[in-house]
């Protein structure tokens, strides 16, 4: 990986700009580079952000690709280019119309930015990262989903909310898919390493899990006419930092799976060490029986969403 890192975001959107502006204000990378088919609201967002950058003395510079082609020798790409998810309209809603956009963005990646890490953010979250895995024919420790961050960032959110303290010292844990049926693991969340049910009601942490799996739902029924974006933003930004600096740091991704857990070729989200490769290593978490079922049904909704796609001949010819 060359120094003077180039991130790649393609989508310039809520999220997208806002994981750019994130990275930006760190001064994470040398250069970010914008790619939105709306390219003067790209332009705009860039111009805007590099002046943000030079307020902080941040060295980052923002650009704009006009093309994919535009989108050259990216260190990380970050995909969050697709429809947004409407009220009412679930995740799943957005499976046929998103796959096509992603083929279409992993196409030029793949030619533009061979070397780069990919880090999906599009919705349904782990079957746009099977899309990307496949169509980019990379390395599953380079095609990574991101989703557990923030799961587990509002479970955090929650559980301070509940207490009414210990912001900053919660640690929680989700795993399973980006879907309602996501797997939040009470038993591995702590305050300051104070196991939860130590400090909450089992019917205090049943409505926390049960918030957690429609946290997103929940911001999207305010908003109205889009989906959360500060925290999936910030939760991206922590990948693309991790894999930058080389951390070795553990956090939850959305991988594809082989073997690990007892499945194959299905996307989940489980502890991985992110490092300059991506996901150079899956934490395999003991998981009680119950844990083990939620974490079945997790993958099972996922494959069907890659069924759905096999029955529509999407991956044909590959
Ligand atoms: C969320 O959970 C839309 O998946 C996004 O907020």
């Amino acid at each position: 990986m060359s120094q003077g890192k180039r991130v790649g975001i393609v989508g310039a959107g809520n999220v997208g700009a806002t994981v750019a502006y994130s990275l930006a204000m760190l001064g994470s990378c040398h250069e970010i580079i914008l790619r939105d088919n709306k390219i003067d609201v790209a332009k705009g967002k860039a111009l805007d952000m590099s002046q943000a950058a030079s307020a902080v003395r941040s060295h980052t510079v923002v650009s704009v690709a006009e093309e994919m082609s535009d989108l050259v020798d990216c260190d990380v790409v970050v995909v969050t280019a697709g429809s947004p998810r409407l009220p009412g309209m679930s995740r799943d809603d957005l499976l046929m119309i998103n796959a096509k956009i992603t083929k279409e963005v992993i196409e030029g990646i793949a030619k533009y930015s061979p070397n780069a890490i990919v880090i999906m953010v599009s919705n349904p979250l782990d079957a746009m990262t099977y899309v990307a895995l496949k169509e980019s024919g990379f390395d599953r420790s380079r095609v990574i989903g991101m989703a557990g961050i923030l799961d587990s960032s509002r479970m955090a959110a929650f559980i301070q909310e509940k207490l009414g303290y210990g912001g900053g010292q919660i640690r929680a844990s989700v795993m399973g898919g980006h879907g309602d049926d996501m797997v939040p693991l009470p038993r591995y969340s702590t305050v300051a390493g104070v196991p939860l049910n130590d400090v909450l009601t089992q019917e205090e942490i049943d409505e926390i899990v049960d918030r957690t799996r429609h946290g997103g739902a929940e911001i999207v029924s305010y908003l109205k006419t889009g989906s959360a974006y500060y925290a999936p933003a910030k939760s991206t930004a922590i990948m693309v930092e991790a894999i930058l600096k080389d951390t070795k740091q553990i956090h939850p991704c959305a991988v594809c799976l082989d073997g690990e857990y007892g499945y194959s070729d299905v996307v989940s989200g489980v502890p991985v060490m992110l490092g300059a490769k991506g996901a150079e290593k899956i934490i395999e978490v003991t998981l009680d029986e119950k844990e083990k079922a939620m974490f079945a049904q997790s993958c099972n909704s996922v494959q069907k969403l890659i069924d759905t796609l096999n029955k529509n001949k999407f991956f044909e010819g590959k």
